[in-house]
């Protein structure tokens, strides 16, 4: 916390000034020049000046106050809503404990650990049970009614389930399907998006005799009138009576005996946040017992019982430079933002996405434009919305492209992903290099240069196009020696005879990638069962709805010259479980499906849902994630890549990350690899024949739609 050490009297004034300004802004509208993590980098700054420099201390400065004295409104507050203190490391929270204890002059009896949710402060007055004003936190001492907005906001009961005169505070907030759907309703009625669920859910707090309904949810965290409750005793009872609280969430808060488990809780849930529905900037550690709250006592902006343990800010503030047009495997057509490289989380982001044109049109996105860019854990980072507010005049148009920028055919711009007229043809290299990739046809020898070379000497077209290579025809391409020439010619061999799965995903159909694939193979049992299989059909499969149904059905029709020249050349007939009983006897027959692994058959995993995460050791090391996939799915057990209430087990090897920790918080069994190898031996490559172990990557291609 040195950062102050720079600042001069004249920096300080300016810091003093901006502060404010952030504040103003970020407490009311939500709306802030300033990215999270540089407010408070400049608070701490001002704040350690005024240590240094006591007499020089500003009247307007924003430390010491709530809400960094931004104004506050006309309804008095019954008791203050107070802020809290920051803590940024694990150091620094024992630091503040330790503090905490020796004011008490005795052990903290236990923790609360709880998320804290990142949107608006409001007190919710209620009396006989009945909701009777909402208002804002203001500036801690009173705020503004914005009784008119309670309607809107779920978790807020208009009736409580007992006639209680009580106050029930917490937080407001815009999930991320709120937001999403706010930001739909409100371009729709021509109004500029919200640039990001905080802003939106002040912004639509104070707004009124709006045009649209925008919902928002609240989460209570604590209450004015019922304060001899410790503090898990009295989240339980404010979900009883009928408030919603952080209870009913992954996140929940834990009572902790020891500051260790606390510091558990707070990595658990800071291991969360980017699968939580919903924002969080930080994790609350609070004295758990109402003994130690009140003997603990609040300074004029913050309890000392409580703490905030502020997480990295998942939005930033950057700079749109450009923007590209990438042609993908299957001709989408799709922009990528370039950024001013920005650490978010301490990740540097350069590129974001920015789906499709339409997308950009409805975030009245320029080129110049200050942006907030969110990113979190593995979501890929995604430009949310302009600071329009910040606009110079300079900004410049996004130019769409006329052409398919690849190949400069038309653009079929029909749906809202735009995509080259030739479709998957104008990337035939793109496909060669995806259908020859490790988990789908394998074939060694041919990655980028050697596609390139195969599809420019018109040699080949698709993937059909490899299963009839001569050998003169390969020997006459330059760099091709005799050796080069028999490898490639026998890692094509190998592949005609990969299973059905392998070869179904070397199509690249939309939206079926490697999981999907394995399923709709375990499913069909036969590539002429799968093409016979109508949008009914296949929508029977797990995780395939109508929509993606008729996509594949589509796509497959599409394709029917590439399957017909695939099949005569024998590539995908081999048999590798139980085939369809009449492969091509049309939807119903191939609808029951023959009895196959994945699909609740028999096996040491029969009726398991199995999560495979970290990195893989023993026996398994060699097994890409797709393999790991295949072979619980050949134990009877049915593979997924996320952790949800629905799965039954986790296999954790090395460095697993967030899926551990939601496992374990939703006390799923957690096994190693090692122990895993034990349950699934009979299975294991080598126990079958024709399964090689490989190494390979995690991304799941083919799911580009
Ligand atoms: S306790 C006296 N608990 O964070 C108790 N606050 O930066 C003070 N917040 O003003 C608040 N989640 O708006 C508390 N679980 C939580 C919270 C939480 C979010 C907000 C609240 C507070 C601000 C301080």
């Amino acid at each position: 916390m040195n950062d102050a050490a720079l600042l001069t009297p004249g920096d300080y004034a300016d810091a003093v000034a901006t502060a404010v300004r952030a504040a103003a802004a970020y407490y009311t509208d939500g709306g802030t020049p300033l990215g999270d993590d540089e407010y408070d980098a400049l608070l701490r700054a001002v704040a350690a000046y005024e240590e240094a420099h006591p007499d020089e201390v500003l009247p307007d400065s924003p430390t010491g106050k709530v809400a960094g004295g931004a104004v506050g409104g006309d309804v008095p507050h019954s008791v203050p809503m107070l802020s809290l203190d920051n803590v940024f490391s694990a150091e620094e929270l024992a630091d503040w404990a330790a503090g905490l204890e020796r004011r008490l002059g005795r052990p903290v009896a236990a923790w609360c650990v709880e998320p804290k949710l990142d949107g608006l402060a409001v007190a919710a007055r209620y009396r006989a049970g009945r909701l009777h004003q909402l208002i804002t936190r203001g500036d801690g001492l009173a705020g503004e009614d914005i009784s008119h907005a309670a309607d809107a906001v779920l978790g807020l009961p208009a009736v409580l389930a007992e006639p209680v005169d009580i106050e029930l505070r917490g937080e407001v907030l815009l999930t991320r399907e709120q937001f999403e759907h706010a930001n739909e309703v409100r371009t729709a009625h021509g109004a500029v998006p919200f640039a990001n669920p905080r802003n939106g859910a002040a912004g639509t707090l104070r707004a009124k005799d709006r045009p649209y309904r925008v919902e928002l949810t609240f989460f209570a965290y604590s209450a004015v009138g019922a304060d001899d409750l410790d503090h898990a005793a009295l989240l339980e009872r404010l979900a009883a009576l009928g408030a919603h609280t952080a209870a009913a969430t992954a996140a929940r808060p834990l009572r902790c005996a020891t500051l260790e488990e606390a510091q558990r809780r707070i990595e658990e849930i800071a291991a969360l946040r980017s699968e939580l529905p919903f924002g969080i900037d930080g994790v609350v550690v609070k004295a758990d017992s109402s003994v130690d709250q009140q003997d603990a006592g609040s300074g004029s902006r913050a309890p000392r019982w409580a703490v905030a343990r502020k997480l990295a800010a998942e939005h930033k503030v950057t700079r749109l430079l450009d923007v590209e047009w990438n042609v993908g495997r299957t001709g989408i057509i799709a922009p990528r933002a370039v950024l001013e490289p920005v650490v978010i989380d301490g990740v540097t982001v350069t590129y974001a996405t920015l789906h499709n044109p339409a997308d950009i049109t409805r975030r009245g996105l320029m080129l110049g434009d200050r942006v907030f860019v969110y990113r979190a854990g593995d979501v890929i980072p995604r430009v949310e919305a302009p600071l329009v507010e910040e606009r110079t005049g300079d900004e410049r148009p996004i130019v769409f492209p006329e052409a398919c920028p690849r190949c400069g055919d038309a653009i079929d711009s029909t749906e809202q992903r735009w995509r080259c007229a030739r479709g998957r043809n104008c990337q035939a290299v793109a496909s060669v290099i995806y259908a020859a990739g490790r988990d789908q046809l394998d074939i060694e020898g041919l990655g980028g240069t050697r596609a390139v070379q195969l599809v420019e000497s018109g040699l080949v077209t698709d993937i059909a196009d490899l299963f009839s290579l001569a050998r003169e025809q390969l020997l006459g391409l330059e760099r091709m020696g005799e050796t080069s020439t028999d490898n490639l010619l026998a890692a094509i061999e190998t592949a005609r005879s990969r299973p059905l799965n392998r070869v179904f995903c070397a199509l690249g159909v939309r939206g079926t990638g490697r999981t999907m694939s394995r399923r709709i193979a375990a499913h069909f049992g036969s590539m002429a069962a799968i093409r016979a299989a109508d949008a009914e059909t296949l929508a029977r499969v797990d995780g395939i709805g109508p929509e993606k149904a008729r996509v594949i059905v589509a796509e497959l029709a599409e394709l029917a010259p590439l399957l017909d020249r695939l099949a005569a050349r024998d590539v995908g007939t081999a048999v590798t479980a139980p085939q369809a009983p009449v492969a091509a006897a049309g939807a119903s027959a191939a609808a029951e499906g023959p009895a196959v692994a994945g699909e609740g058959g028999a096996g040491p995993l029969a009726g398991e849902a199995v999560v495979v995460t970290g990195s893989m050791t023993g026996p398994l090391a060699a097994l890409s994630r797709n393999e790991m996939n295949e072979l619980i799915e050949r134990a009877g057990g049915k593979a997924s890549s996320s952790v949800s209430k629905r799965t039954t087990l986790l296999v954790a090897g090395e460095k697993a990350g967030s899926k551990r920790a939601k496992a374990e918080e939703l006390g799923i069994r957690i096994v190693t690899p090692d122990d895993f190898a034990v349950l699934v031996a009979g299975q294991l490559p080598g126990a079958e024949a024709g399964t090689e172990a490989e190494a390979g990557t995690e991304a799941e291609a083919g799911t580009e739609a």
